[in-house]
């Protein structure tokens, strides 16, 4: 049976992750208006996945297992954060030499 919501507050991932991705709402912030991840806590890794991945289907994931795909996915996007601004400062270069 596949992860899907926050059981607590009867929250879907679908439902966060319009919400989230409508005001472009970060973790802190989503809690901090739908109540998610406030009850007993186990969604939140899921929920912190949901915003890395935009996957809202979960299997049941151990929290070392979890721990790893979020770090992986942190590491992803600082990653091409890093690439990112890399590519701004060699276009800024670019334009004033
Ligand atoms: S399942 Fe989300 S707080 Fe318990």
């Amino acid at each position: 049976m596949p992860v899907t919501r926050c059981v607590c507050h009867n929250l879907s991932f679908d439902e966060l992750k319009r919400r989230a991705d409508a005001e472009s709402l970060s973790l802190d912030e989503l809690k901090e208006r739908t109540r998610c991840a406030t009850g007993c806590g186990m969604c939140e890794p899921y929920i912190q996945l949901m915003l890395l991945t935009g996957e809202t289907r979960f299997r049941v994931l151990n929290s070392t297992i979890m721990k790893i795909q979020i770090q992986k996915h942190l590491a992803q996007r600082a990653a091409q954060n890093m690439l990112n601004e890399a590519s701004s400062a060699m276009n800024s270069s670019r334009q004033t030499a």
